[in-house]
Parts: C-alpha cells; sequence; structure tokens
C-alpha cells in the first residue's frame, strides 16, 4: 500500500503516518518545514518539501514518491492553519495563510490525488476539517468557515470521483492533543472540552478510511454536542457561541 500525507510532518498527519509505517505500508509526507519531523528509523518513510498551495511542488513530491508510476491508494490532507481566533482578530498574514491552505491546498490535494488515481478506477482520499465546520452561524470564526468549505469541497469532490472508483473520507474531529493546540494554548488545555489524545484520534480515522466512510465527526460527545447546537436557531446559537469563545479565552 502506498500512502501520501500531505501535512504529515507533525501533530494528527505524523502520528498517522506512524500508524501506516508499523503496518509497512510506504508512506510518503510532505509539509513546508521537515525538521519537525521527529527522528526516527522507519525505512519506508519518504519525505518531501512542499506547500499544498504550490500545485508544481505537490505533483513533483507525488511523483518522486511513486518514481516507477505504482499505484497511490491513499492520499491523505492533514495540511491545515489554525490560530486562536476566538473573540479576537488575527492578523492578515495568519488570516491569509489559512484561507490558502485550508481552502486551495484542499482543492490542490484532491487535484493531485485523483489525477494520480484516476487511472487506477481505485483508491481513497481523505481531508481533515473540524468538528467546528459543522456549526452555520453569522459569528462563527475565519477558521471555522474555512474547515465548513473543507466539508463542502469534498462533498463535491466525492460525488465528482465516485465513478472512478475513488472514494472521499471527510475527517472532522474535535479537540485533539497536538503540539500545535498546546503551543497555541500555552500549554493549558484545560478548557477543551472532550479533549482526545492524537493516538486514539489516529485509530478513529484510519478504521473509517479503511471502511470508506463519508463524514465522520468524534469524540462521540463533542458530535451529539454539536449535533444539538446545530438544532438551534442562528442568533441563538451566535450568542452561546460568543459565551462560550469568551470564556476560553477568559474574557
Ligand atoms: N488538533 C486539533 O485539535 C484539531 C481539531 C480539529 C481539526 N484539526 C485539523 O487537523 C489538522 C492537523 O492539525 P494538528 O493539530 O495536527 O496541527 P499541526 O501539527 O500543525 O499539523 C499541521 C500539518 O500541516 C502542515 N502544513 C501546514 N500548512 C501547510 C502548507 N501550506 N503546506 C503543506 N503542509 C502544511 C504542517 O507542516 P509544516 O509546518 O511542515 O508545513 C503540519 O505537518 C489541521 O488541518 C487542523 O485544522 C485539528
Amino acid at each position: 500500500m502506498n500512502v501520501f500525507i500531505a501535512g504529515g510532518t507533525s501533530g494528527i498527519g505524523y502520528s498517522l503516518a506512524q500508524h501506516y509505517l508499523e503496518k509497512d505500508f510506504q508512506v510518503g509526507v510532505c509539509g513546508r518545514d521537515l525538521t519537525k519531523i521527529p527522528q526516527n528509523n522507519y525505512q519506508n518513510l519518504k519525505t518531501f518539501e512542499a506547500d499544498v498551495c504550490d500545485m508544481d511542488a505537490l505533483v513533483s513530491a507525488v511523483k518522486n514518491f511513486l518514481p516507477n508510476k505504482e499505484n497511490l491508494d491513499l492520499f491523505i490532507n492533514c495540511a491545515g492553519s489554525y490560530a486562536e481566533d476566538v473573540a479576537r482578530n488575527i492578523s492578515y498574514e495568519e488570516a491569509e495563510e489559512m484561507l490558502r491552505t485550508n481552502i486551495l491546498g484542499t482543492v490542490n490535494c484532491f487535484e493531485v490525488a485523483r489525477n494520480f488515481m484516476k487511472d487506477q478506477k481505485s483508491g481513497k482520499i481523505a481531508v481533515i476539517a473540524s468538528v467546528s465546520g459543522i456549526l452555520d452561524y453569522e459569528n462563527s470564526s475565519l477558521y471555522t468557515k474555512t474547515k465548513r468549505s473543507v466539508i463542502q469541497i469534498a462533498d463535491a469532490y466525492r460525488r465528482a470521483l465516485k465513478p472512478f472508483g475513488i472514494s472521499v473520507t471527510t475527517i472532522a474531529p474535535g479537540y485533539i492533543d497536538t503540539q500545535k493546540l498546546r503551543d497555541l494554548n500555552h500549554n493549558d488545555l484545560s478548557k477543551k472540552p472532550f479533549l482526545m489524545d492524537v493516538k486514539s484520534a489516529t485509530e478513529i480515522i484510519s478504521q473509517a478510511i479503511e471502511e470508506r466512510k463519508k463524514f465522520i465527526i468524534f469524540p462521540r460527545k463533542m458530535k451529539w454536542m454539536m449535533k444539538s447546537l446545530a438544532l438551534l436557531p442562528s442568533s441563538l446559537l451566535n450568542i452561546i457561541m460568543f459565551k462560550k469563545a469568551k470564556w476560553m479565552k477568559n474574557d
């Protein structure tokens, strides 16, 4: 099995890479900063410096991962940009990076994956969105709006790629204990409800991909909380989510 993970240099992406390497699969990961990859002894791991916003770099990374035109069995897009933008402004640079990585990067990953898979008439593509993307309310953060777009972009590709035997799995995690989440929260995750460790998240994600699930939301308690909130009128949701954001920021 050949598995390529965009955004595999740290966090959820690297944990998924480890999961597939331990199964003896061939794994390629890309990211912008390869020095983030922990020291390891994996023989089957190939690493590529590539930004998902740079289509040529992404194509060349996957080509180099499969030098003899082997099948691309699974492409996972974990590349994502997030900042703590609840109840506060984020900088223009952060907003631009978030929009480019989460939206343009998502489209680029789908395009690259489908081009490599279409003649095979098989393959699996997965993308990491976020549980926050299932809620539709006016005052949601830019991050939430980009992840809502990720869910919708994935829906469009799922429909388009089905005739080619290619499945699309959208992953909507709640809070996962990664270094990035810790860095953004001064190492204090006490206000992140239903926080899950990255290894458990990896098991859930890989199983959903294996079963070609269309869409998964986890942890289960977070799923039911968000589904209940989604039933509320947008105006009430705005107030609840604003208060939650203020509480999280100790405002
Ligand atoms: N942790 C959570 O609580 C949580 C919850 C819901 C959803 N998510 C989503 O899960 C994904 C992974 O998050 P994480 O917590 O594991 O954070 P992370 O460790 O920062 O992982 C993000 C990965 O994406 C790569 N990346 C970022 N921008 C990129 C770009 N333009 N081109 C290529 N690679 C890029 C990063 O590598 P480089 O820096 O080397 O480029 C890194 O490997 C993100 O999409 C995030 O939105 C996370």
